[in-house]
């Protein structure tokens, strides 16, 4: 009897997919964004856009989630080509961990090594508002789970990857100094990423903000985690939907998130804008 062939490994599955979604390109990507809910907008600003729907993409997990449209984007923001994932898959709908962060994995076998990361999150800090955005100084990863757990894959990265860094101090600098010259009030702060998908408990916004947490939110960790195993850098961007249980006067619901992200779309498309012109020498 023939034993049956083991299944393709990671890498060989993120690489067929990277080969296949370069055949439709005509230039390769210098930089990858995922957008987080209601933050879809950005990307139908792209010029000479390229569509893909996340169905026709080899192991691209497909979001049911309201607010995500599924599909990869690829064409030019100020000049420079682009990959952006309109809508994400998240860990609370039941796709693994290697699930959720196997579009990183493909982004870094294009030969990509920036990533710009989007999301919409409670607020934990008191100084926050609703509207508010926020650049990611770092993160919490509060989910009980990490994507690396398992064999690991060199060809990535190595076993125990270093975090010291996990959102690159040079973007951010950028990403101040856009806001600056934009006059956006661009808070920077500690995204605790959680499990979802029920929202907190007021006492767990409470136990956040104490380890340092200043804003909460269902995705963006896994991803992050990813990129730093594959040494892209990261630039993370949350937009304060909300402020997180028992710090608003209402009961959360996921239009509300929705709405608000709507509310500030302009302001976080030109941040982005802003700091794309920006990432130029650094590809
Ligand atoms: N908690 C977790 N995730 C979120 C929230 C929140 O308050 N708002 C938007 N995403």
């Amino acid at each position: 009897m023939t034993k049956p062939a083991p299944p393709a490994s990671l890498y060989d599955r993120a690489h067929a997919t990277a080969k296949g979604i370069q055949s439709r390109l005509n230039n390769p990507p210098k930089i990858a964004m995922i957008l987080g809910s209601g933050l879809g907008a950005l990307a139908d600003e792209l010029d000479h856009a390229t569509r893909i729907s996340y169905a026709e993409i080899p192991g691209f997990p497909v979001s049911k989630v309201q607010g995500h449209a599924g599909q990869l984007v690829c064409g030019r923001l100020e000049g420079i080509d682009v990959a952006v994932m309109q809508g994400r898959a998240h860990y609370y709908e039941g796709w693994s961990m290697e699930e959720v962060t196997f579009p990183v994995r493909v982004f870094s076998l294009m030969g990509i090594n920036h990533l710009v990361v989007t999301n919409a999150a409670g607020g934990v800090n008191p100084d926050f508002s609703e509207g508010d955005l926020m650049l990611i100084r770092d993160h919490l990863n509060l989910t009980g789970e990490n994507p690396l757990r398992g064999p690991n894959h060199e060809s990535f990265g190595p076993r125990f990857p270093d975090m010291s860094d996990p959102y690159d101090k040079h973007l951010r600098e950028k990403a101040h100094a856009v806001a600056r010259s934009l006059s956006i009030d661009l808070k920077e702060g500690v995204y605790a990423g959680v499990g979802g998908p029920s929202y907190e408990t007021p006492a767990e916004v409470q136990m956040i903000g104490r380890v340092g947490g200043d804003a909460v939110g269902m995705s963006t960790v896994p991803e992050v985690i990813v990129a730093n195993h594959c040494s892209m850098s990261v630039a993370g961007i949350s937009c304060i939907t909300n402020m997180a249980a028992g710090l608003g006067n209402e009961t959360l619901t996921h239009d509300e998130v929705k709405e608000t992200a709507d509310r500030v779309r302009d302001t976080f498309i030109s941040l982005v804008h802003g700091l794309v012109a920006e990432m130029a020498p650094l590809l």
